[in-house]
């Protein structure tokens, strides 16, 4: 079933996302069987196809696992906390493309389901219990641009004349009566907090960090650089964490590169795929393209099963590959590793083969 329209900048939207039920997986055919249908059953199995790859559930990968049970830490931390205490604030710092906002969304997504199933879907005082409120940044955003888009997500009738000030005041009253717990902040990197404005967005957070009972989670990238952590406080009080590339240096890395490869071959449903297909066929291939990119490497992926399922290879390889593009910084690191691992200088693949995952 597909997401409606309804975008994550709205409480209800969010709630469609983090309560939707798993995408229904298409059905495995062969080939004779794919080949066999009639042109309206093939044109609604590739539909089905093609949705459930824009929807794959994100594989859990290990850096995506270590940085869950790092935010989950902060988190939890803060729970029980009396009111007067500054609740945790953590920012994952990391690279484009490299699955920051899929982590965040989905560790929030986990916070939403949890709290709601254990204390139910209203408070005690009879409010919509909404554990979890996400903004996203814009270039331009103010203090009162941000206030605003907090009561935005509550779809407060409120938002629409006051101060900023009368803004937050707004909010604060939404976050306490809805029971939230965490502040998902997303692309950070917009604030330029080296400015008058950005130190007006620094205080802001501090105060709601103060005042708001929840963890505020900030997603960016060069957040450092941006100067997130000048101000003394905002400095003591982020944990900062990342998300790194898959890398092949080591045989741990190698190793986790090839889980990686093996539970997204499980994912794909293409009739002619074979055990290996990418983990052993491809794994150099593959690494060479997206040099251990994630982002880089599904948007690879995607892109070619929609191929064989057109062209009717329902395969991947190497060929088929050639002729999908991808972003340009793939494509510009792209020649440097493949020299690489051609010459024997590096390889992908561990010397120990990692036992096919579920
Ligand atoms: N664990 C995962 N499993 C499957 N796909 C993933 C995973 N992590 C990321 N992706 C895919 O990689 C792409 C980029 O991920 P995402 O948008 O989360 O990156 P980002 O770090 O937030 O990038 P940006 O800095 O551009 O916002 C998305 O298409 C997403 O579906
Ligand atoms: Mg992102």
């Amino acid at each position: 079933m597909a997401l409606d329209d309804l975008t994550l900048t709205r409480k209800e939207g969010f709630a469609a996302f983090a309560e939707a039920p798993e995408h229904p997986r298409p059905p495995d055919l062969t080939i004779t069987e794919v080949k066999g249908m009639k042109d309206e059953a093939a044109d609604k199995h590739n539909r089905w196809r093609r949705s459930y790859l824009s929807n794959l559930r994100p594989i859990r990968t290990d850096q995506a696992k270590a940085l869950v049970e790092d935010l989950a830490d902060v988190f939890e931390a803060g729970l029980d906390q009396p009111n007067w205490e500054a609740k945790g604030m953590a920012a994952v710092d990391a690279f484009p493309g490299l699955g920051k906002t899929t982590v965040g969304l989905s560790f929030a997504k986990k916070v939403h389901n949890d709290l709601i199933r254990e204390n139910g879907r209203f408070t005690t005082a009879g409010q919509e219990r909404w554990p979890v409120i996400r903004v996203g940044m814009r270039g331009d955003t103010r203090v009162k641009d941000f206030n605003w888009a907090l009561l935005e997500f509550f779809a407060h009738a409120g938002q629409r004349s006051g101060t900023a000030n009368s803004f937050l005041a707004r909010a604060l009253d939404c976050a306490i009566s809805c029971e939230s717990r965490l502040l998902l902040v997303d692309d950070v990197h917009f604030l330029k907090f080296r400015s008058a404005r950005g130190t007006e967005l620094a205080n802001e957070f501090k105060t709601i960090a103060n005042e708001f009972p929840l963890m505020i989670l900030f997603i960016g990238y060069d957040l450092e650089k941006k100067g997130l952590y000048d101000d003394p406080q905002l400095g003591r009080r982020i944990t900062p964490l990342g998300l790194a590339p898959f890398t092949i240096d080591h045989e741990a890395g190698r190793m986790q590169w090839r889980n990686f490869l093996l539970s997204l071959e499980q994912r794909l449903v293409l009739a002619g795929k074979w055990e290996g297909m990418l983990a052993d066929d491809l794994s150099d291939y593959l690494y060479a393209r997206c040099t251990g990119h994630i982002g880089s490497l599904m948007q690879l992926i995607r892109r070619g099963c929609l191929r064989a399922i057109r062209n009717g290879d329902e395969c991947i390889t190497e060929a088929l590959m050639a002729d999908v593009t991808l972003d340009r910084e793939a494509a510009e690191q792209r020649a440097q590793w493949e020299a690489l691992l051609a010459s024997g200088k590096k390889t992908s693949k561990p010397r120990r083969r990692a036992r096919r995952e579920t």
